[in-house]
């Protein structure tokens, strides 16, 4: 999971962080067997809206959903679009299976394909200005200054997802990380020819947009640590 890859070393070209916490238990276990691989992106090929629903119907891909709360939440509310998460880390996606196999004892979501892997590598894959929405929530924040260019948020996949969106599609990024909401603003200050930010004042970064659900990871922040959390949304120009 962590090899090197060849490329632009100011691009995030390898894979960092974990890809297996606890042992699985039998359900888990079950579910990464027999329902992953039907509803998995193909591991080579375009990846597009017609290859994976049958149909060009919108598309949302969100970069290391954890437990998939958010991805299964949004996919619920929007039964008309298609949704691809990635995540490498396994335990996460046994438990989106979970969600996909059954939300919220409702039945199964039909509109969701899933990576287990790096998001980059399949965001690569997808033609260009084909998204309608990226979504990149709580990310490995990486503190250290010299772990700064381990964070997703860099030139390299910010160009990637503004290569994949189409005008007027949406970023949404959030974090409850003081040091990673700076370093972040940063970088997309330098991509304002790229993204236009939907924004007019504080109040707008400070409460959560409609139609974005609470991740399990925000939802640790705010309870267990006590953090703020903020939320920013960028239009492609
Ligand atoms: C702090 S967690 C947040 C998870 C989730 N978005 C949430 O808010 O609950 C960050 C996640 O990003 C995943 N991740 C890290 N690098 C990634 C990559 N290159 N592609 C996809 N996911 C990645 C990690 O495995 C981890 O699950």
């Amino acid at each position: 999971m962590t090899a090197n890859k060849s490329g632009d070393p100011l691009t995030l070209n390898r894979l960092y962080g974990r890809s297996k916490g606890k042992k699985l238990r039998v359900g888990h276990a079950n579910l990464v067997e027999t329902l992953l691989p039907k509803i998995a992106v193909p591991a080579e090929g375009p990846v597009t809206a017609n290859d994976l629903f049958g149909d060009d119907i919108p598309l949302h891909f969100e970069i290391g959903f954890g437990g998939g709360e958010h991805m299964a939440a949004r996919a619920d509310m929007l039964p008309q679009h298609g949704f691809i998460g990635c995540e490498p880390f396994v335990n996460g996606v046994a438990m989106a299976l979970s969600h996909i196999e059954n939300w919220q004892g409702m039945g199964p979501l039909p509109n969701i394909r899933l990576h287990m892997g790096d998001a980059m590598d399949v965001l690569a894959r997808i033609p260009d200005g084909s998204l309608s929405f990226v979504y990149l929530l709580h990310p490995d924040p990486w503190p250290k200054a010299r772990h700064a260019k381990r964070r997703m948020m860099n030139d390299g996949p910010v160009n990637l997802i503004a290569a994949k969106l189409k005008p007027g599609g949406e970023f949404r990024f959030g974090t409850d990380h003081d040091i990673y909401v700076r370093h972040a603003l940063m970088v997309m200050q330098r991509h304002r020819d790229q993204f236009e930010w939907l924004c007019d004042g504080p109040a707008q970064f400070q409460n959560r947009p409609g139609g974005w659900p609470e991740t399990r990871y925000e939802t640790k922040a705010r309870t267990v640590y006590g953090h703020e959390v903020w939320y920013f949304r960028y239009r492609k120009k």
